[in-house]
């Protein structure tokens, strides 16, 4: 989704909005630094599984039903899809108390977070900022944005897609924005792609 090279991964990452994902279990046992924030987070472990529990069959019926929005080559099917995101979150949640312990695991929701400027240098948002663009509006993307590269050096943002795989709406006016601003930024491709047209991340530098 990020396009992370291997000097990438010796950054300090924010993974914003990364939910219960597997980056930061995986990224810390190799050694890696990396904070991830997300209201969910104010949660303690076993709310989180009965949540994901409460949650997870309905989800995967919603892509079933939906199964033309997706690209089923990397990923062949709805199962085996279940079965990838059932282990991301399983490695989430042996690692949660841990991580928590540690403040790889912290309450927080944009537009505003609790870190000091340039505190990290790279921060991560998937399938968070464009993708609920129905929800958020232009400013709570544009605060969102601006408050992340308060905090990173750099910001990747993946998918610019919303939800029903669309373009965002939100895209066009925030590059535009961003423009005025006379912020660093492009748009670039990337090898992932789930979504289909999901296959473009934005890059923003301090
Ligand atoms: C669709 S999930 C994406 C999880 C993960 N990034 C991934 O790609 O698998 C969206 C996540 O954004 C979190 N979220 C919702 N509102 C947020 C906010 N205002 N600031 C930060 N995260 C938020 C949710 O709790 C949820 O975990």
């Amino acid at each position: 989704m990020f396009a992370l090279s291997d000097s990438d991964l010796k950054k300090k990452f924010l993974g914003c909005g990364d939910g219960p994902a597997a980056f930061n279990s995986e990224l810390s046992k190799l050694g890696g630094n990396v904070v991830s924030v997300d209201p969910l987070y104010g949660e303690n472990g076993a709310d989180i599984s009965q949540r994901i529990d409460d949650i997870f069959t309905t989800v995967m019926n919603q892509i079933e039903q939906n199964k033309t929005e997706f690209c089923w080559s990397e990923i062949s099917s709805p199962q085996e899809l279940s079965k990838i995101r059932k282990h991301a979150m399983d490695m989430f949640l042996l690692d949660y108390d841990l991580g928590r312990k540690q403040s790889r695991y912290q309450f927080g929701a944009l537009p505003k977070l609790c870190f000091t400027d340039n505190t990290f240098d790279l921060a991560l948002v998937s399938h968070l900022l464009f993708l609920y663009s129905e929800h958020f509006d232009f400013d709570w993307h544009l605060q969102s944005i601006t408050e992340l590269l308060r905090i990173a050096d750099e910001v990747r943002v993946f998918p610019l897609l919303e939800l029903g795989s669309q373009p965002s709406r939100h895209v066009g006016p925030i590059l535009d924005a961003l423009a005025d601003q006379n912020i660093d930024f492009e748009v670039r491709k990337v090898d992932y792609e789930f979504q289909k047209g999901g296959n473009e991340m934005l890059v923003l530098r301090n």
